[in-house]
Order: structure tokens, then sequence, then C-alpha cells
């Protein structure tokens, strides 16, 4: 059987049921208790019967005697429904026959005169009615001739049988109908219990993305559902988190795609106004390619980054050698430095478990930064060295540490300098080589490893640490 899907049908069906069983309990011991009394009650009656018909007996003188006083006995009988009494003699012939539905006396066991009847002599018969009854059967002595009668009395317990009927049947119809009052309580009771839910579902139905920050009232909810209003506050907080940064991430989007297509249409705007020399157009396209491959950069970036956001970067963390991994990158970037009159130097050894390309990827966007912000003059460093397992992990990771003089960056630009499309120096904003998102690439790299990423500076010195855990699976973690 399947339970009705409504709370309040459910805890209906309980409160009925319940009360159904306890009343039906009730009623059968009631009723069982009753029938015990009204039968204990039947035999004792029966054995009075035969101690009044002997002191009966006792005052007449002979037969003809009880023959002519028969309305005496008669008398006892009265008010005993179903009560049979006959007194007659040992040879079978009878002086007394109160027998209204002429029942057939059964042959039973006849007590002596000296034996004092009692309940526990009675024997059992069956009437017309088909009820168990009782009977008892016992000499009287008539008078003190000496000469005694038997004295026989029965008692149909069929109008008992009818009596209890009728009264289960009132009990049945008494438990019935507290059943349904109880469920009918129950009802009013479970939708006034459940008044709160539904009260927190109005509050739930009127949060919507523009009003992502209604709570929902814990305080005034019942104990049980607390924990619930808590809960989901939380969720609605952390979902109201995250849409805000979704939504600062798009304006920030769709600000740092104005500036290269401005620039495109600009440009090409001024150069069509006129007709222009080949080396003209030539300079124009070679312009415009700049802004093309700025936009691709950027679209290429913030692809990564969205992947790795649902931790659907393909990953092949490994064994790996990061001196050579290193040696590879700073090789990479030696033009680069030379050009720019800096030294690149590769400090230390050690193994990292890692993915080649993300942590090649990782370390260039620091080097890249680092190469641009060295003075002339100077050296970039770059170091590998152990460090100490953190708490839970297996063993010790690896760090990587890429150094390089120059300003230092402002104390309070430190914590967003990992954000998306964050430039320290407004004057990158517009610039084609940048696109804000090198770090916040190497923050989610390190997240997808299950380390971490941090800077510091000062004293003319800015240091990006690159923590990679010790082996074993990396944890990949959702970019937030
Ligand atoms: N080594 C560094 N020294 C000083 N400032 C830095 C250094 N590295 C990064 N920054 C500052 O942090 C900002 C963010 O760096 P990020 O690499 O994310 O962007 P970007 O370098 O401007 O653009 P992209 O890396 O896409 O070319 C930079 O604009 C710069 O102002
Ligand atoms: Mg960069």
């Amino acid at each position: 059987m399947r339970l009705p899907s409504s709370l309040t049908a459910r805890l209906t069906l309980a409160y009925g049921l319940a009360t159904a069983a306890i009343l039906a309990g009730v009623a059968a011991y009631l009723s069982s208790a009753l029938s015990a009394q009204l039968q204990g009650r039947d035999e004792s009656e029966l054995v009075s019967e035969v101690l009044l018909v002997r002191h009966l007996l006792r005052e007449v003188r002979n037969e003809d005697e009880v023959r002519a006083d028969t309305h005496r006995f008669a008398d006892i009988a009265m008010g005993h429904e179903g009560l049979i009494l006959v007194v007659r003699t040992p040879q079978g012939d009878p002086l007394v026959t109160l027998n209204p539905r002429n029942e057939a006396i059964p042959p039973l066991h006849v007590l002596p005169v000296t034996t004092q009847p009692h309940k526990s002599m009675l024997e059992a018969w069956r009437p017309k009615s088909g009820a168990q009854s009782p009977a008892i059967a016992a000499l009287g002595q008539l008078g003190d001739t000496g000469r005694s009668v038997e004295i026989v009395v029965l008692r149909d317990a069929g109008y008992r049988v009818a009596l209890m009927r009728e009264y289960r049947h009132r009990l049945l119809a008494a438990t019935l109908c507290g059943a349904a009052v109880a469920a009918a309580l129950g009802f009013v009771l479970a939708r006034r219990g459940l008044r709160p839910l539904r009260r927190m579902a109005a509050d739930a139905a009127a949060v919507t993305t523009s009003r992502l920050a209604t709570r929902l009232d814990a305080g005034s909810a019942p104990a049980e559902l607390r924990e619930l209003a808590r809960e989901l506050n939380g969720m609605l907080a952390r979902l109201q988190d995250s849409f805000s940064r979704l939504s600062a991430f798009s304006a920030d989007l769709a600000h740092d795609f104005r500036t290269p297509i401005s620039n495109l249409v600009g440009q090409t705007e001024v150069t069509l106004a006129q007709s222009r020399s080949v080396a003209e157009y030539e300079a124009l396209l070679e312009s415009n390619l700049e802004e093309y491959e700025r936009l691709s950069r950027m679209i290429e970036n913030m692809l990564f980054l969205a992947r790795a956001d649902h931790a659907q970067v393909a990953m092949g963390v490994r064994g790996l050698d990061a001196r050579a991994e290193l040696d590879k990158v700073a090789e990479y970037f030696e033009a680069v430095a030379a050009d720019r009159n800096v030294r690149l130097s590769v400090a230390g050894d050690a193994s990292i478990h890692a993915d080649q390309t993300l942590l090649r990827r990782a370390v260039t966007n620091l080097l890249d930064n680092a190469l641009r912000h060295a003075p002339a003059g100077s050296t970039v460093r770059v170091d590998i060295a152990r460090r100490a397992g953190e708490v839970g992990e297996a063993g010790d990771g690896t760090c990587i540490r890429v150094v390089n003089a120059g300003p230092a960056i402002a104390p309070e630009v430190l914590p967003h300098i990992f954000g998306r499309f964050y430039r320290a120096d407004p004057s990158r904003r517009n610039s084609a080589a940048s696109t804000g998102l090198g770090l916040a690439i190497v923050d989610s790299i390190m997240r997808l490893h299950g380390g971490r990423a941090l800077v510091s500076s000062s004293d003319g010195e800015t240091v990006f640490s690159l923590l990679f855990p010790a082996g074993g699976d990396p944890r990949p973690h959702a970019v937030a």
C-alpha cells in the first residue's frame, strides 16, 4: 500500500488508525470482562436457585403440597431470564416444571442431599439457542419425611450471547466514531502544525535572482525546522555570493572586450575615411592582427578558467622533475630576458606531482609578469624547494618561488591580485599585452592540483609562491 504524499493526510491517517487501535483494544477488554462477569453471575444464580428450592422443599410435607404450591417455586425463578426449573420425583414424575420453551432436559449427575452445591459442580448443556449453557441437578429433602426429590436447574445462556452481541455492536460503532473524530482532530492539528512549513515555502517562493538577499525567518520557525531554515539560508548566501561574482565577472568581461573592439573599429574607420597606400593598409592590418591576437588570447584564457571552474580540465598528474621543467620554461624566456637586460636564474631541485602542461603554464604566467616588472639589470630568480607536508597530506610537497625586484605591490592590492581581470597598474588596462587573467589562471591551476598560490611583496622584492601538495590524488577544487 502506498502512503499518501501529503504530510497532513499521513498524520490524519496515523491519528485515525492509532485511535482506532486503542479503542478496539479497550473495547475487546471491556467486552470480555463483561462477558466473564455475566457468566459468573449466571452460575452463582444457578447455585443459589438450588439452595432456595431445597429450602422451600423443607417447608412442605409431601409431593402433593409441592404440586399445589407451584407458584411459590415459580416466584423464585422470576426475573431470571432463561432460567428453567424442574422439580421431580426420583422416578421422573414432574412436580414443578418451569420450562417455557420446552427444552429437552439433558441427563445430569444428581448431587446427594448432603452435598452443598457449588459453581465448580456445574455441567454444560446446549439448549435450542445453541449457546453453551450451565446446568445443575441435586436432591432436596421433602420436609422431614426423609424422602427426597430431584431439583434440576438449567439456564439458557442464549439471552447472554444476544446481549453481548448487541454490546459489541455498540462498542464497534463507538470505536469507529472515536477514530473518525480523532482523524478529524488530527487533520486540524496537522494543518496548524505545518503552518510554519507553508510560511517557509512562501518565503522561499519570494526569492528571485533580483532578491537573493531574502532570508528565511529561522528565528520564529519551530526547532525542527530551524536547522533546515539555517541550511537554506546558508545556501542562499552562497548562491548570492556566486551570483554577485558572476555579475561582476560578466561586467568585467564586457568592459575588457570593449577596448580591443573599439580600437579595431576606430582604426579601421579612420583608415577607410580616405584612400590609402598599400603600406598604410598593411600597417592597419598589422595593428588589427595585434588586437585579434589579444582577443583570441582572452577568449582562450576565459575558456580555460570556465573549464577549471567546473573541474573539466584534463589532468595528467604524475611525478615530474621540477628542475627540468623549470629549465625548459626559463629557456623559452631567455630571449625576452636578454631583450630587457634582466638575468634569469633557476635554483634548487625537487620532484613534483603535477600536470606537466599546467605546471609550465603557471610558471610561464609568473615569469611573464616578473620579467615585465623587474627593473633592467636585476635578476629574476626561480627557486625550487621541498616543503613540509601539511596536516592531512601524505608527505612533503614542493614549493616553487618566482622572485623579482622592483617596486613593491601595495598591500591593499595583494588580496585582489589573483582575481580575474585585475590589474594593479591602471595603465595596463588598455595594453594589448595584458588580459588581466594571468594570475587568475595560476590560482585556478593551483586549486586544480589541490595546492595554493601565494604572493608577498616588500622591500623592493615581489615573491609569488606555488605550493604543490605531496603526491597522491590531487583534489580538484572548483574555483570560486
Ligand atoms: N611580479 C609582479 N610585480 C609587480 N606587479 C605584478 C607582478 N605580477 C603581477 N603584477 C600585477 O598584477 C596584475 C595582474 O597580473 P596578471 O598576470 O593577472 O595580469 P596581466 O599580467 O596584467 O595580464 P596577462 O597576464 O594576461 O598578460 C598585473 O596587472 C600587475 O599589475
Ligand atoms: Mg600576467
